[in-house]
């Protein structure tokens, strides 16, 4: 199989190239935008690296030529100055549908978000949600997988919980009483593939989440202490947080926003997991902390 993959410098898209060429004979077409992007990508001869835009459906259908699916990885949680959620999560997302259309793949795999919904007050959760709407509106066979917090090489998710868990004190939001449900990124990218293979020419939304309910504060703890390390854990109260992050994103003209820190601290809830009806094996909570802590055996 030819999977085309936008964002393919992103952390999901980094570790889903590793994942097919490590796992699977299926050849790539590496999509980002510029080449300063794609020279961070690993080079084997299946991988095709190709810059690509969002600005015009036929010249990505061009690009894109050739793929069976289309895994679209692209996307923000963090605004600046020059990236907007309706340009990178709304636009970027309809401009790969109709070129999803335009090219004749077989489905078009999005990865979305836990809690996305074209209504939501939230405008990450909205934008989410109006991109899940043009995948599933395209004319070709779809699936959304909406994750939770990401942890493997790379991600956002890995880097801030290692940080905080090498620190003997450490704050984090609200004392870290969120409920999380981490998912490892081996099991998305197996779930990805799975996707991938699929025949339907319907569109499918799965919520995939990781095996186990835990607190961020208790993710810190439970990271430190396989680190053989002991993290003392103060709050940060939300409120405080928001206001900062009010002020200071108004400043800047992006960064951390409220948007953000609700996104971050929004309990991670699924009424159905995903993981039987794609057929993953979920990695226990344990076994992915000692790969992200480079502990595993
Ligand atoms: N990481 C997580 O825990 C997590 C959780 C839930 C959902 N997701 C979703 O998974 C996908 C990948 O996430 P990630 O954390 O791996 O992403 P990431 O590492 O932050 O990379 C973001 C990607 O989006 C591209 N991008 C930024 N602005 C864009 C724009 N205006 N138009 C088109 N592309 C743009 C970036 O390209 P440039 O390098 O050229 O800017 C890059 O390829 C995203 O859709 C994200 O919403 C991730």
């Amino acid at each position: 199989m030819r999977i085309a993959v936008t964002g393919a410098n992103s952390s999901v898209g980094q570790n889903l190239l590793a994942h097919i060429v490590a796992h699977t004979e299926h050849t790539v077409i590496a999509g980002a935008r510029s080449q300063a992007a794609l020279s961070t990508l690993p080079t084997p001869n299946r991988i095709e690296p190709r810059v690509i835009s969002y600005d015009s459906a036929a010249n990505l259908a061009t690009a894109l030529q050739g793929a069976d699916c289309i895994v679209h990885l692209a996307g923000i949680l963090i605004e600046s100055k020059h990236t907007t959620y309706s340009h990178a999560n709304v636009e970027a997302t309809r401009c790969v549908a109709a070129a999803a259309e335009l090219i004749g793949a077989k489905q078009l795999v999005f990865i979305s978000v836990v809690g996305a919904n074209p209504a939501s007050t939230n405008a990450y959760f909205r934008s989410k949600g109006a991109a899940e709407e043009l995948v599933a509106a395209a004319r070709i066979g779809s699936s959304i997988i909406r994750t939770p917090i990401l942890l493997g090489p790379g991600t956002a998710g890995a880097s801030s919980l290692l940080g905080a868990a090498s620190k003997t004190k450490t704050k984090v939001l609200g004392g870290g009483n969120y409920s999380m449900r981490p998912l490892d990124i081996d099991d998305l990218n197996m779930a990805i593939l799975r996707c991938c293979e699929m025949s339907a020419s319907s569109s499918s939304t799965y919520e995939l989440v990781g095996p186990e309910a835990i607190s961020y504060r208790n993710l810190i703890l439970k990271t430190a202490a396989l680190m053989g390390k002991r993290v003392e854990i103060g709050s940060i109260p939300i409120w405080v947080a928001r206001l900062g992050a009010a002020i200071s994103s108004r400043l800047k003209g992006g960064g951390i926003t409220p948007t953000v820190l609700d996104v971050i601290t929004a309990d991670e809830v699924v009424t159905q997991n995903a993981d039987v009806a794609l057929n993953i094996s979920l990695t226990p909570l344990a076994d992915t902390l000692a790969k992200i802590a480079g502990k595993s055996k």
